[in-house]
């Protein structure tokens, strides 16, 4: 079957940029589909018959009709001739060419793994085109089969005579000749008018046709060609094309697939490389993931053998997260340098105060172009002035650094339970990408561009936590955390707005804000751990927050109080100056005198966790943060 007449082309484009390559061989057509989403189109035989022949066949005029086509095959009969011909022996009707659809319809004719390229393709954000020598009234459904919408499909239309009674088409009387592909060359005109209305960087033509060599052959048609041999295989297009596939599994199999990497090994970093690993181990041709996540084991002894061997052979973290299936496609790796080895997508998930040391490690290591993502909620304090996590990774590794942060309590989320985050991201099509990565049906992500203001929120509401375990610990009931929850929410907002005033007010009001403290504050560890801390303080047997940490976590880690200490150091340089001066003289807050006081809650919990005022300061913040002079409390943290 040759162009005139079947259903030829699938034409893809993407509007993204790639090194232009006319004269590509085979080895510019692989980098193109791998790096994809950067660009390619194609054209492709997408039937195994052509539907013209086969209507013909359906209406009792086959022998007749494919004469003519092999006329116009061998180039004696003009394209434009041999359709009004074949059209006129064929003589259908719509109700006609309704039954033909009913009697062929498209799953039955489809080329074995075209619709699994398209699918593959489109998940990847490639826009997928059809250019047909065929019929519309025949290509539309077998485009609609394949996603392809109606604006993206390049065929010719039949012309109809109108009963003038009924208003209804009844007799075929020929074709529209203004349709390019109507003519010779109709190809590389059809891509022409798409480029023109799509800024496409690169048009890759896949096809089996001469009139397919031409798309590329024809100055403003396309880039790249792919001749395809697996209906009818024609020397000379295999002959001029730069790769010629028999198969279309061999271009899905070519398609780029992103690695990933979980850089952390704890209870919410397993939780997530647990849905992460059930997203990439899928059977599904738009999956865009290598099924195998590598993930970094800080390595230590467990049991008398190596947390990686047990990980390894269990599929399960039994210190970090006990009872919970990974995944078999989750592979434990002690290496840091291993485990991030070649990945395109770096989930980073360790406690904040291991974050700086890990991005000294992984410097210069990380596939250039590759995209992170922060699950990690804290933040670091240097002389120059506060660095969040994403912007300690963007500054390190060179990479984009997006973050996810919500109200996410590990064991609730490995119980499979509604939970919600965001993704904030300066980089959308990244987001986009983590966003298929992470999402699960109990998991739900949207996507929010102000990632300062979703990490500022995880980061902080783990010491507004402490502040409602103190209360739990004082046996004070909801209306007394409600107030801490309140406050905290009012503090958080105006200290990321004060460092950073770009952050919008409601980001507060997301899941990564007010969402995420009223988890923290009622099922967190910073809670649980203040709230021990607090009883033993009011029995008068008083604890550290270090001992209680290693016997209630267990290994895991406590991020409030490490976070109020870094907080308190940018509250305070004008009153208590800091070991290391800070200075951030384009932030308003820092050249303000007294400001502790406009953090009271803040302020009053950092002066109870280290001892300065007895726990029950945190219903009353706003005397607490008034002291100065302050000595420590019988049975502090510094005794
Ligand atoms: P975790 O607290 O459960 O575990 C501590 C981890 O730190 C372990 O993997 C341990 O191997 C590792 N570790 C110990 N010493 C180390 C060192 N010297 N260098 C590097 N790593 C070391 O961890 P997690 O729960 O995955 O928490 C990671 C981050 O995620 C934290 O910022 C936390 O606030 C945040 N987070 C936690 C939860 C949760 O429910 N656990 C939920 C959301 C966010
Ligand atoms: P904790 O570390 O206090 O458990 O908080 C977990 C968390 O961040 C939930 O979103």
């Amino acid at each position: 079957a040759d162009d005139t007449q079947r259903l030829l082309a699938a034409v893809l484009a993407t509007a993204r940029p790639l090194a232009r390559t006319r004269a590509a061989h085979k080895a510019a057509l692989l980098a193109a589909l791998q790096n994809l989403p950067d660009g390619y189109v194609v054209a492709g035989t997408v039937t195994v018959n052509d539907s013209l022949d086969l209507l013909a066949q359906f209406m009792g005029v086959k022998e007749q009709v494919e004469a003519l086509t092999n006329q116009a095959m061998d180039g004696s009969l003009s394209l434009e001739r041999a359709l009004e011909e074949r059209l006129a022996i064929i003589d259908c009707s719509p109700a006609d060419i309704k039954r033909f659809i009913a009697a062929h319809p498209p799953a039955s004719r489809l080329a074995p793994g075209i619709k699994e390229l398209i699918t593959a393709l489109q998940a990847r954000g490639v826009a997928v085109y059809l250019i047909s020598g065929g019929f519309r009234e025949l290509t539309l459904p077998i485009a609609a089969y394949l996603g392809i919408p109606k604006s993206h499909v390049f065929a010719n239309r039949m012309n109809w005579q109108w009963d003038d009674e009924t208003g209804a088409p009844t007799k075929l009387v020929g074709f529209d000749m203004s349709e390019p592909t109507a003519h010779n060359q109709g190809k590389p005109q059809a891509i022409a008018r798409i480029r023109q209305r799509n800024p496409y960087n690169t048009v890759v033509m896949i096809g089996d046709g001469i009139t397919d060599l031409e798309a590329v052959q024809m100055t403003g048609g396309a880039d790249l060609f792919i001749g395809y041999g697996g209906v009818v295989e024609r020397p000379a297009v295999a002959a001029e094309a730069e790769w010629y596939v028999y198969d279309y599994q061999a271009l899905v199999d070519s398609l780029a697939r992103y690695r990933v990497a979980m850089i952390g090994s704890g209870a919410w970093a397993c939780a997530a490389v647990r849905m992460m690993a059930q997203n990439t181990k899928v059977d599904d041709p738009a999956d865009e993931f290598v099924d195998e996540i590598r993930m970094w084991v800080y390595e230590e002894d467990y049991q008398g053998r190596k947390l990686t061997e047990v990980i390894n052979e269990t599929h399960e973290n039994p210190k970090y997260f006990p009872g919970f299936h990974l995944g078999d496609n989750v592979v434990a790796v002690p290496s840091i340098e291993e485990a991030a080895d070649g990945a395109d997508l770096i989930v980073l998930c360790a406690p904040h105060q291991f974050i700086h040391g890990i991005c000294k490690q992984l410097m210069g290591k990380v596939k250039p172009g590759a995209a992170a993502i922060s699950l990690t909620k804290g933040m670091r304090v240097r002389p120059e002035g506060p660095q969040l996590i994403s912007q300690m990774v963007r500054r390190y590794l060179n990479i984009d650094c997006a973050v996810l942060m919500g109200a996410n309590i590990a064991t609730d989320i490995g119980r499979e339970q509604l939970s919600e985050a965001v993704i904030g991201y300066d980089n959308l099509d990244h987001a986009e990408r983590f966003k298929k990565l992470f999402q699960r049906p109990y998991f739900r992500i949207s996507l929010l561009p102000d990632p300062v203001g979703a990490e500022m929120c995880g980061t902080l509401k783990n010491i507004v936590a402490l502040g409602a375990g103190m209360v739990d610990g004082l046996g004070l009931g909801p209306n007394s955390k409600a107030t801490i929850i309140r406050q905290g929410l009012v503090e958080m907002r105006r200290f990321s707005r004060a460092l950073y005033p770009s952050v919008r007010e409601d980001t507060f009001l997301e899941c990564c804000g007010v969402g995420d403290l009223v988890a923290t504050c009622y099922g967190g560890r910073n809670r649980l751990v203040a709230e021990a801390w607090t009883r033993a303080q009011m029995d008068g047997s008083p604890r550290t927050f270090e001992e209680l940490e290693s016997e209630l976590l267990k290994g895991q880690k406590l991020q409030g109080v490490l976070t109020s200490n870094e907080v308190q150091e940018i509250l305070r340089p004008a009153i208590h100056p800091a070991p290391c001066p800070l200075r951030v003289p384009s932030s308003p807050i820092l050249q303000k005198r007294h400001w502790e006081q406009d953090y009271p809650l803040f302020t009053t919990i950092n002066r109870i966790i280290n001892g300065y005022l007895p726990p029950k300061f945190v219903v009353d913040y706003e005397v607490g943060c008034t002291f100065s002079d302050l000595a420590p409390t019988e049975g502090s943290d510094d005794d």
